[in-house]
């Protein structure tokens, strides 16, 4: 996961961002996820994202070349000892290329999910990150996400995550 910065000829205005479309872009998702991010997903569970909620992914294109996408959900959830079901945003996956990170493509990812998911009325939105990854950390924080629970050896490689919490409502 080393982080190249060979950004400089980089045409920010020419990134262009678009919904989940099709099983070619599963591909792309999954080639991109699985060199950046340490925990390994089976495909179902990229297609139990990208198909149940295509319009909650979004990839982030340069010059035909898939350099980011986010992958997210949004449905009910029952708070424990609450009567009324709330709407709880997830975030599952995000990574931006090597080549094209600190060009605000991770935050532009965040924020098209975050809009969709308030617009579609989330009352809260979640994830889970390594408590090591203060990139991702510091990022998030930046939107007003919270630590609200830490998960101990919640990953495969053994390392603990944070959960992470925004209320919208
Ligand atoms: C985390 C990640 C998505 C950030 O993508 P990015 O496009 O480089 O992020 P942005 O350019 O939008 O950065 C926005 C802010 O995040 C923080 N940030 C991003 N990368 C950082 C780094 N390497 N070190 C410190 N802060 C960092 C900064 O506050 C930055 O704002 P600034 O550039 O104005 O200082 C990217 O590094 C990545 O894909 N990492 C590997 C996969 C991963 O960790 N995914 C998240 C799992 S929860």
């Amino acid at each position: 996961m080393a982080e190249t910065a060979n950004t400089t000829n980089v045409e920010v205005d020419k990134i262009t961002y678009r919904n989940f479309e099709s099983e070619k872009d599963l591909a792309i998702i999954i080639g991109l996820i699985e060199k950046e991010l340490s925990e390994p997903y089976p495909i179902y569970t990229y297609r139990y994202f990208v198909q149940k909620w295509p319009q909650h992914t979004y990839l982030a294109f340069y010059e035909d070349q898939c350099i980011g996408c986010i992958v997210s959900k949004l449905d009910d959830h029952q708070k424990h000892g609450q009567y009324e079901k709330q709407k709880r945003g997830y975030i599952a996956m995000l990574a931006v290329h090597p080549d094209f990170r600190r060009l605000g493509l991770g935050r532009k990812l965040i924020s098209k999910t975050l809009d969709k998911m308030k617009e579609d009325g989330a009352d809260e939105i979640i994830l889970e990150t390594e408590i090591t990854n203060l990139s991702a950390l510091r990022l998030y924080e930046s939107f007003g996400f919270i630590r609200d629970k830490r998960l101990l050896s919640y990953y495969l490689n053994g390392n603990d995550a944070y959960k992470l919490k925004l209320y919208v409502k």
